[in-house]
């Protein structure tokens, strides 16, 4: 296989951004950092232009950062109403149903205002600046029209994936004492109904929901039967006396735009913060050098608004840059395996982002679903989530894009906000399963143990040595714990919980997380969730989860379990077990396997060894390291003699 693949040449005289612009631009933006971002925080349009631009501290006393803050703006209207002039006809949202036969163009004078309508309609429920809203939402375009018309009145949006758990929502509404839920009566995925509106209604049974929420609104997608509480109401019906023009409110730079919770490797999800200024310069920006994006484009992300991917991909940065974003409610799948190559000729589009695991299960249903299919208006793929692995990645290359069209491997986090190493597709070589060279602005560093910074070729812990717009500003109601997850192992720098390589070129290979959090299916799950999950089992005495590697998934749920004292094993258990997981975290979370553990690895002072149970789940137990430390060895020997991946 090929290891370096040259810029295509039709990107060498057609981009907007060659090798010696993207080189020139990063010394730029390293050496003179803040007038950097003082340019180009013009790309926004400001109802006070900022004279301030960078104040950042990542000290434990004083962590702070802020961008742009004294300016003032509005994201909806940055999204909307500045393109309005010259692009009120031009479609801003392809909407694609589950199914084949639906699919509608929103036009960016409808996209006023539908989201002017929700805005009103928001107001009329009480929703007032600085409230906020959790999103529990189908992907359908009222999932956008929401989160813009919080951002459009100052509402600070909240957006849970629909495949969590009521439990799950619940904690969420709870963590941030939203006062309002926006859903759906349903939701549908692969033809399979989602009974979203029926989750929420038992959240909201969840003791402490109620001391906050106070309202539900619900769309109606179809005449489904849904169960009704005085809190409840439809949107179509409070929304039909409001008007369709909604003043947008006068947002400082530093107001809170979004919520979204994501997983660590300790304790319960937390609330990761983005403000409104920096955020939408980084995600527009990002997503139009990344992308190459033309006039004219038709750009699709498959990634659903309950990720970052979706707020950052499929919303924000596509709208703030005035271009043709597409929407698909279902999944790669269904009705068949050439779903997502059928929806690239139906809408002709330009550029293809998704995630290795999608690339990978389709992959294994061979070619002839891809080949069934044109491609021809295929531009530029990319590729988000997890580290796309080589035969994923040369697949991709070369039966989707037929060679034609190079591919972006990017590397971020919800709390980069967006897209932090990446090729540009005018400029950079690419290799596969490397992310290449650093976006504007963004130095990273790889560190010992030590925090030793290390020169040249080497791995090592990634880090980011200098803030960005983009860069989240606090762990929502715990500041402490922003600091003490990305700013306390090393000084001074901001901590990815990742590991990387750099190679002779300084390219960037991402390696994995550090710590204890996984990637299945490009989803980011801490084991400590599942582990509280399976304790709080009647039957469960103690749990220990580890990833191991995946074909399709990229990596799976291997969960130990050891039962209370009395409690058989048996396969009943075992699948309570299970679906006592996905009723607790959401179906994400479903342990792949379960192992009866009698005993689980400690070390003397009482520490569960994952490193041994990971090597145990990924069958490499031949190679264990060092187990002197372990208090009861033959614990090890039975765990390995019934191990289920043999
Ligand atoms: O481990 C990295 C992996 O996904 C993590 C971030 O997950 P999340 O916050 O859910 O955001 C996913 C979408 C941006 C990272 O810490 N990751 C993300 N993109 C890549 C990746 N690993 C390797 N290569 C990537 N391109």
């Amino acid at each position: 296989m090929k290891t370096r693949y040259p810029v295509h040449p039709e990107f060498a005289t057609h981009t907007l951004c060659d090798n010696d612009k993207y080189l020139s631009m990063y010394q730029q933006s390293i050496e003179n950092n803040e007038a950097f971002w003082g340019l180009h925080g013009k790309r926004l349009d400001w109802i006070k232009p900022y004279i301030q631009i960078k104040d950042v501290s990542f000290d434990q006393q004083d962590l702070h950062i802020k961008w742009f803050a004294d300016g003032q703006l509005n994201v909806s209207y940055n999204c909307i109403d500045r393109h309005l002039p010259t692009k009120a006809d031009q479609t801003a949202i392809i909407w694609e149903g589950d199914n084949p036969a639906e699919s509608k163009n929103i036009s960016y004078a409808e996209l006023h205002q539908e989201v002017g309508r929700f805005a009103n309609t928001l107001k009329k429920l009480g929703v007032i600046k600085g409230d906020r809203v959790t999103l529990y939402m189908p992907m359908i375009p009222e999932a956008a029209y929401a989160m813009l018309a919080c951002a459009r009145i100052g509402a600070i949006h909240s957006v849970v994936f629909g495949g969590f758990s009521p439990e799950a929502l619940g904690d969420r509404i709870i963590n941030c004492k939203s006062k309002l839920v926006i859903t759906a009566d349903r939701g549908v995925r692969g033809a399979k109904s989602i009974g979203l509106k029926a989750n929420v209604d038992k959240a909201t049974k969840k003791a402490g929901v109620k001391d906050y929420l106070e309202s539900v609104l619900v769309i109606k997608t179809a005449d489904h039967e849904v169960d009704w509480y005085d809190h409840d109401h439809w949107y179509h019906e409070v929304s039909q006396s409001v008007d369709t023009f909604c003043e947008p409110a006068i947002m400082n730079a530093e107001d809170p735009l979004f919520i979204l919770y994501t997983s660590g490797s300790t304790g319960q999800p937390k609330g990761v913060l983005h403000t409104s200024g920096g955020y939408l310069l980084y995600a527009s920006m990002t997503h139009e050098y990344v992308f190459d994006i033309q006039p004219g484009d038709v750009y699709w992300c498959t990634a659903d608004v309950g990720w970052i991917t979706g707020h950052s991909y499929v919303v924000y940065g596509p709208l703030a840059n005035g271009g043709t974003t597409l929407m698909f409610e279902g999944v790669p799948n269904y009705p068949d395996h050439s779903r997502f190559w059928q929806i690239c000729d139906k809408h002709q589009v330009n550029i293809c982002y998704t995630a290795p695991t999608a690339i990978r299960a389709l992959m294994k249903e061979g070619d002839e679903p891809v080949k069934s299919t044109s491609r021809k208006s295929l531009r530029v793929l990319g590729s988000v989530g997890e580290p796309i692995n080589p035969e994923a990645w040369k697949w991709y290359y070369e039966v989707v894009g037929e060679a034609r069209s190079p591919i972006v491997d990017t590397w971020w986090q919800t709390e980069t906000g967006g897209i932090m190493i990446s090729p540009l597709p005018g400029a950079t070589a690419l290799k596969p399963g490397s992310a290449t060279r650093p976006f504007f602005g963004i130095k990273p560093a790889l560190l010992d143990n030590e925090g030793n910074e290390l020169n040249g070729v080497a791995s090592g812990n990634l880090v980011i040595t200098d803030s960005w717009p983009g860069q989240m500003r606090t762990v929502y109601g715990d500041h402490a714990r922003f600091y003490t997850t990305y700013f306390a192992a090393f000084k001074n720098v901001y901590t990815t919980g990742d590991g990387a390589k750099r190679d002779e070129d300084g390219y960037y290979w991402i390696t994995g997380r550090t710590d204890d959090v996984l990637n299945v299916s490009g989803h980011r799950m801490g084991t400590a969730e599942v582990e509280s999950a399976l304790v709080a089992h009647p039957a469960v005495a103690e749990a220990a989860v580890v990833g191991y590697p995946h074909d399709i998934k990229g990596q799976g749920i291997y969960a130990y379990v050891t039962l209370v004292n009395g409690m058989a094993e048996s396969e009943t258990l075992l699948s309570e077990l299970v679906n006592w997981v996905r009723s607790e975290i959401g179906p994400i979370a479903t342990p792949d396997k379960i192992q009866w553990a009698p005993g689980l690895p400690k070390t003397r002072s009482g520490k569960i060894m994952r490193r041994i149970l990971r090597k145990i789940a990924a069958n490499e137990h031949k190679n264990l390291g060092d187990t002197s430390t372990l208090a009861e060895p033959e614990v090890v020997v039975n765990l390995i003699n019934n191990r289920l991946n043999k």
